[in-house]
């Protein structure tokens, strides 16, 4: 719920654009971690790497983890480090009780989550769900067995349509580009059924009817509920159910590529999915603490994003709708409030999200010269490019205000060195399946995926010590290294520093949001638990009113804020 008082701009005494926050105690008292948590995503592959083969590994983040509690986050999630041919980032599981040996072993994973505990940080892992590999044993048995066997049974196995069954069972399009379905050959070498997979033809999709799947899964939430998680990020959390008969359905054109609002789907967001996460919810209950479902649902409007997040289904839902707001202080107020409406009214906390692995970094997004929808990615050809001062600027803004926000938020690695997304990797290097699938006309999200630089001297940046990486780093990346922000003011990785410090010690993430007027179209006012937060969108100084720079997101030099800026003030 949100109100509004008029507040009345005059001077402003500020001389700082960081004061330092009075020694804190963890203020956080919520018994519920995740309802105000800051949740770091760790994208294991370009995180850390300790064995210097180009790949990040579990080794690598448990060295690392250090820094990320000096950060000041209150949990990490990792993308997926379990065994797979890697053919969609690791996406592709071939197997969910183990570890790939890219990243290290089940040993490294219990040694990373003990650290983590240790340091008092939270642990998420992945759960994928809609698909596995076509490398999983579940699936080769499949192909082994005969059409209407309980192995095809696992899977979306249909017979093709026509005579002889060469077209396929619907007109459905892979998330990645081309068809969803890819025809098999029989075990006697004839051309047989077709499998559907939403995704890549390396990953078939489950049939969620089956009570099979549905015990398997259970089975695999508890291996890792054994092992000492904190949670789950539910991968495609909206794709598992697909609707009776499969009909045919094309998304629109300028639909984000994973659903968004492409309208009503029969694959997306079916009612179905609900009963399959409630049978989640009860195997967690049976556990001790606080642990977590996140969905990764791209659902809209926030109105049908909410059932997804109910006390017996998923704690919270990644608030996508947020994070595809342009830079807008009209859109961004009425996506808050609409979150701030909805998520509470169902007993949910809102999330806050700018960037992942799969969106254009929001240093570079927020300011793009031409529209560019989720999944599609920029490169050298494409028609929209980044304006690089502007989105850092923005970008600084945006965190600001999005930290100020009750609730809780999550943060992608690298975000907290203003790294921006990478245009001009090489096609040769290029790996994500979009761009193949597409024959290069979609670059997709490797340009956000790129190893992250930690120490500017160091080879690979100190990514590790050999000066591989799986994706070319570029060559300016070194003003941008971890060790080179680290103390400085004013740099990107301070400004997280200090933000999410006053963001605890102010206790904001379980505060009360109220809207100041008189500020103009332009600007966004509001105060949460005695902060005012200004961000100015527009391209002229706003006066502000009398108090204290707690922090900006640039130097504040004169009793204004100027564009693309945000500050949160102590009024006096
Ligand atoms: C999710 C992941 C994305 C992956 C896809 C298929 O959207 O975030 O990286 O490619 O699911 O698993």
């Amino acid at each position: 719920m949100t109100d509004s008082i008029p507040l009345d701009a005059t001077t402003t005494d500020i001389d700082d654009t960081t004061v330092a926050a009075p020694e804190a105690e963890a203020v956080l008292t919520a018994e519920e971690w995740w309802r105000s948590a800051v949740i770091y995503q760790i994208y294991p592959r370009s995180f850390a790497d300790s064995d210097g083969d180009g790949i990040g590994d579990l080794p690598g983040i448990t060295s690392r983890l250090p820094q990320l509690a000096d950060l000041g986050i209150d949990a990490v999630w990792l993308s997926p480090f379990y065994t797979s041919p890697q053919k969609d980032a690791g996406y592709d599981v071939a197997n969910y009780c183990d570890v790939d040996p890219l990243f290290g072993t089940l040993a490294d994973f219990d040694a990373m989550r003990q650290a983590a505990h240790e340091l008092e940080l939270k642990v998420v892992v992945d759960l994928v769900p809609n698909h596995s590999s076509d490398a999983h044993r579940w699936f080769q048995e499949a192909l082994a067995a005969a059409p209407g066997s309980p192995e095809r049974a696992r899977y979306m196995f249909r017979d093709g349509k026509g005579d002889d069954g060469a077209a396929p069972p619907n007109d459905w399009e892979s998330v990645f580009g081309g068809p969803a379905w890819t025809r098999i050959t029989e075990a006697d070498g004839r051309p047989g059924q077709w499998y559907l997979h939403l995704f890549d033809p390396s990953q078939p999709d489950f049939d969620w009817t089956n009570p099979w799947v549905r015990e398997r899964f259970h089975d695999i939430l508890r291996f890792w509920l054994d092992r000492g998680v904190d949670g789950f990020r539910v991968d495609v959390a909206h794709g598992l159910v697909k609707a009776e008969g499969l009909p045919d359905w094309r998304a629109s054109a300028d639909a984000g590529s994973m659903g968004g609002d492409a309208g009503p789907s029969p694959y997306w967001a079916q009612d179905g999915v609900h009963e399959i996460i409630r049978g989640w919810r009860s195997v967690i209950d049976e556990y001790e603490g606080d642990r977590i479902l996140v969905a990764e649902a791209w659902v809209e409007p926030l109105s049908k994003l909410a059932d997804w997040v109910r006390p017996d289904e998923m704690n919270q839902a990644f608030n996508f709708p947020f994070l595809e707001v342009d830079w807008s202080a009209q859109e961004m107020k009425s996506v808050i409030d609409d979150s701030l409406a909805i998520f509470p009214g169902v007993g949910a906390p809102s999330t806050w999200v700018l960037s992942n692995h799969d969106v254009v970094r929001h240093a570079s997004r927020l300011a793009l010269t031409a529209r560019n929808p989720q999944g599609a990615g920029i490169g050298p050809r494409s028609a929209g490019k980044p304006i690089p001062d502007l989105g850092i600027r923005r970008g600084r803004a945006a965190t600001l205000l999005t930290l100020a926000l009750p609730g809780s938020a999550y943060l992608y690695q690298g975000e907290e060195l203003g790294l921006p997304e990478v245009i001009d990797l090489p096609d040769a290097a290029r790996q994500d399946p979009t761009f193949f699938r597409t024959n290069g006309e979609k670059y997709g999200r490797d340009g956000c995926r790129v190893p992250i630089p930690w120490e500017s001297a160091k080879p690979a940046y100190g990514f590790n010590t050999t000066g591989e990486s799986w994706l070319p780093q570029p060559r300016d990346w070194a003003d941008l290294a971890r060790d080179v922000q680290s103390g400085v003011p004013g740099s990107t990785l301070e400004l997280y520093r200090t933000a999410l410090s006053e963001r605890r010690y102010a206790n904001l993430g379980l505060g009360r949001l109220t809207w100041l007027d008189g500020f103009g179209d332009d600007v966004l006012a509001f105060e949460n638990n005695g902060v005012t937060v200004i961000a100015n969108f527009g391209d002229v100084p706003v006066e502000l009113p009398p108090g204290v720079a707690i922090i900006a997101s640039e130097g504040l030099d004169e009793p204004a804020l100027p564009a693309d800026t945000t500050v949160w003030l102590r009024l006096s």
